[in-house]
């Protein structure tokens, strides 16, 4: 048992999160929902900490959605300011805590300047192998496996596959997550019980926590306590469990 309570071998290597309720955090304080943003990218930071810190392999953050683009600009383009200024501000911090950055989605969509930000933390942290930070950038979970299927229909016409050879597992490598193993849980905050077009194909058998509590009010503890809960959790895959 380590001093934070939780047992080592028991971690999740995965921790996937739809960090949800920055808006409803700004509106019961009369704010603009910016600011809920600007209090979400504060709790992003501490996540991010307290992960590496524990020893988790693989983090990945649903940021900004494909149906997130439906939003009024003026809200599309501060997360986009509040995404450049998080990533030059913690560049320096993932370097030095070994952890690398990577993306899912179509960041095709984002602008060129944001592209470049990301790039260039990408290009930095390439070879950091402490822990993987994944942001989820204009992604769908329906979008990823159309992609997959397209990639997979085309091998299949250029008779490079045959469609006897289509399994789960071709399919997982056409993903944008093919390097990382699948999220064993999957947390979402402000207490909405919905996936939101998240990681549907990875999460198949993830084990899921709502918590109540709005993304910008998550603190360490919690974390923690929404981890040692993780552990509590039987894992069965469909078996029984052996007397
Ligand atoms: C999550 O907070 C952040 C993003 C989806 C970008 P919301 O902005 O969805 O906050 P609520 O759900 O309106 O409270
Ligand atoms: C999910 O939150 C997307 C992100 C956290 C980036 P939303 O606020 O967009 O989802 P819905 O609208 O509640 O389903
Ligand atoms: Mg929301």
């Amino acid at each position: 048992m380590a001093k934070n309570g939780l047992e080592p071998a028991k971690l999740p290597s995965h921790i996937a999160i739809i960090m949800d309720g920055n808006g409803r955090w700004a509106q019961k304080r009369f704010l603009n929902r910016i600011k809920g943003h600007e209090k979400g990218a504060d709790t992003v930071r501490m996540v991010v900490r307290t992960c590496r810190e524990i020893g988790i392999q693989f983090l990945t953050l649903y940021a900004f959605s494909t149906e997130n683009w439906e939003r009024p600009k003026a809200e599309i383009s501060a997360l986009m300011t509040l995404l450049k200024k998080f990533l030059a501000g913690e560049k320096q911090e993932l370097l030095e805590n070994n952890i690398r950055l990577n993306t899912i989605g179509q960041t095709e969509r984002l602008s060129a300047e944001v592209q470049q930000a990301l790039n260039d933390v990408m290009t930095a942290t390439a070879s950091n192998n402490g822990m993987w930070l994944t942001l989820a950038l204009s992604y769908g979970g329906r979008a990823e496996i159309v992609e997959a299927v397209k990639k997979i229909a085309v091998q299949v016409k250029n008779k490079d596959i045959d469609v006897a050879s289509i399994a789960p597992e071709l399919i997982t490598h056409h993903l944008y997550t093919a390097d990382m193993p699948d999220p064993e849980l999957l947390i979402r905050t402000s207490g909405e019980f919905r996936i939101s077009n998240f990681l549907l194909w990875q999460i198949a058998y993830s084990e899921i926590h709502v918590t109540p509590t709005l993304w910008p009010d998550m603190t360490r503890d919690e974390l923690i306590g929404i981890l040692k809960d993780y552990q509590q959790r039987e894992r069965r895959f469909g078996r029984v469990t052996q007397p």
